[in-house]
């Protein structure tokens, strides 16, 4: 017999999402809280440039849901964008109660700008901005009696009964055996899917969990062709996903080629600030045409002094690997960043299924559109978090909780082939960056198809005979959320923001969202 916890709430992630919904959940539930990794782990703990708000007296919510609709290339929904909008400032104050004090000038918040914004509208912590959220959030949640922290614990598959969630499957990674986590309400605060590219900002946690298992659970899965490229990652042999965050070129840092010639007034008016999809796109055209592996971003009319104080973080990566940005530009490339799409939500944060929830960005509340904002997922997590738990609390919960098997190992065996594991994983995240990256075609998304479709087949068959180890449990799900991605891609029969196909370059007059479901 297997472990086996009953909770009101199973809340799945510890990033900023998944922190916030335990925080705002009533002190009256019982609530786990589980990560399969260490619990400050995930991109919520690495954001650097901040988080947008409403929060100076030139600024106002019409604008920025403006940037945010147009930024997204009008398929947001601009009624959840209002809501996220009109609920920014509380969601600064629900950080600040948390213990985030949020970088101040002559007493008021220094607020930066990202490409896409038209008003100085970022509150940020220097360039640490996940960092102090995330460590604040953290020992808020600590100091609940009522929250359980699971830390290095993965969950496999939602618990579904008569089309309702009732909790997951979880194995705990220190024991390896697979526990059954029952509970009344599940919400899912995983985070995204970056990891199923070759080359990410992102660390190691997002391989699209949270998709795969409402996937397979027969949730609406919402615009999965709209990843995110960060224009400006480091380009260092030794630099594992470094950003440089887009909040340089906020403060006048600049696009250039190798022989220091600038070219982002080439491509947009807005030049280094213009939406990510345009600086990713432009970026890498200059590569192609000329061959070049990277391109540079110069700050260096800035002096040392302020660099110090305003990129902190930046300042001492680079100088790790040698380069003075106060001295010199940085070698930057365009990586995987962000996942638009992801499960179909409303502004209660519910899923289609019932009891079932999802924050932050696993979730497609319709807020990014075809291309997200800078600096606005922070946002959209704490806002929906703080919805989803408001939501739950109204609930009434029941006494009883149904009865599950225990998970079932008794056909599976130890795997003695781990190279097809770590094979496939290169394999699926090689095809996405080379077929499925920021300009695609019908051709190159057919071939990437074609292949993903071999790999899914191999995958399950070694899922069916082999004991679950994390790295399976995570390629499982990289698999199912690539081929979504490019069923989806393949499904758009037109370029918008994030998502351009050479063979239709064009925007089509009609606006629709791209729905996957099993
Ligand atoms: P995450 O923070 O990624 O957390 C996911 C959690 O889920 C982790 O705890 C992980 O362990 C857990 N998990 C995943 N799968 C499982 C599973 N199967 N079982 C158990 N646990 C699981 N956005 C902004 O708005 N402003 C910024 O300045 C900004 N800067 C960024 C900089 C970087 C380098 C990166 C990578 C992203 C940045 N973003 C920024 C985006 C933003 O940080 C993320 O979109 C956001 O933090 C996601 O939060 P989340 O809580 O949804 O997921
Ligand atoms: C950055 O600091 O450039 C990242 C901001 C974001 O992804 O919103």
């Amino acid at each position: 017999m297997s472990t086996q916890y009953h909770f009101d709430v199973l809340i799945i992630g510890t990033g900023s999402a998944g922190l916030m919904s335990a925080l705002q959940l009533s002190e009256d539930l019982s609530v786990a809280l589980i990560a399969k990794d260490k619990l400050l782990e995930g991109s919520s703990y690495y954001a650097q440039g901040g988080i947008s708000a409403v929060l100076d007296s030139a600024d106002n919510f019409k604008s920025h849901i403006k940037d945010t609709l147009s930024t997204g290339s009008n398929l947001g929904d601009e009624k959840a964008v209002r809501f996220m909008v009109e609920n920014a400032p509380e969601a600064i104050a629900s950080l600040e109660a948390a213990g985030v004090l949020f970088t101040q000038e002559n007493e008021q918040y220094h607020l930066t700008t990202e490409g896409g914004h038209s008003n100085r509208r970022v509150a940020h912590v220097a360039d640490k901005t996940g960092q102090s959220i995330q460590s604040n959030l953290l020992d808020s949640v600590k100091s609940k009696k009522n929250i359980c922290l699971f830390e290095n614990f993965i969950a496999i598959d939602l618990l579904i009964k008569d089309k309702q969630c009732y909790g997951a499957y979880i194995l705990n990674k220190s024991s390896n055996k697979v526990e059954s986590f029952i509970a009344h309400q599940t919400i899912i605060a995983t985070g995204g899917a970056s990891k199923t590219y070759l080359y990410t900002s992102n660390p190691d946690t997002s391989t699209g969990d949270g998709i795969a298992m409402t996937y397979r659970a027969y949730c609406d899965i919402v615009n999965m062709e709209f990843t995110q490229f960060h224009p400006t990652c480091l380009y260092h042999p030794h630099a594992k996903s470094f950003l440089i965050s887009e909040a340089l070129r906020g403060e006048g840092a600049k696009l250039i080629l190798p022989n220091g010639e600038a070219f982002m007034h080439k491509y947009d008016k807005q030049a280094e600030l213009a939406p990510r999809d345009i600086v990713a796109r432009a970026i890498d055209s200059e590569m192609k045409i000329n061959g070049f592996d990277c391109v540079y971003l110069d700050i260096s009319f800035k002096d040392k002094d302020w660099i110090q104080a305003h990129f902190p973080t930046i300042d001492k990566k680079c100088i790790s690997f040698g380069i003075d940005i106060s001295q010199q530009p940085v070698p930057v490339v365009p990586a995987a960043h962000y996942t638009c799409g992801g499960v179909q939500t409303n502004l209660d944060a519910q899923t289609n299924v019932s009891n079932l929830y999802a924050v932050g960005e696993v979730a497609h509340t319709g807020v990014h559109g075809a291309n997200r904002m800078a600096s606005n997922s922070l946002l959209e997590c704490v806002v929906f978090a703080k919805a989803c738990a408001n939501h739950i609390n109204t609930q009434i919960f029941e006494q009883d909780y149904p009865n599950f098997n225990d998970w079932d190992a008794s056909r599976a065996s130890p795997s003695k082939e781990k190279v097809m594991v770590s094979h496939l994983w290169d394999e699926v995240r090689r095809i996405m960056w080379n077929f499925v990256g920021i300009v695609r075609s019908n051709k190159r998304l057919r071939a990437a198809q074609m292949r993903l479709t071999q790999i899914q087949n191999e995958v399950d068959e070694y899922y069916r005979l082999y004991l679950v180890s994390s790295d399976l449990i995570e390629l499982r799900n990289l698999i199912t959320t690539a081929k979504i991605t490019v069923k989806s891609a393949i499904s758009r029969t037109e370029s918008r923001g994030l998502h351009y196909n050479e063979d239709y370059p064009n925007t089509s007059d009609t606006i629709k969202n791209t729905l996957v479901k099993l």
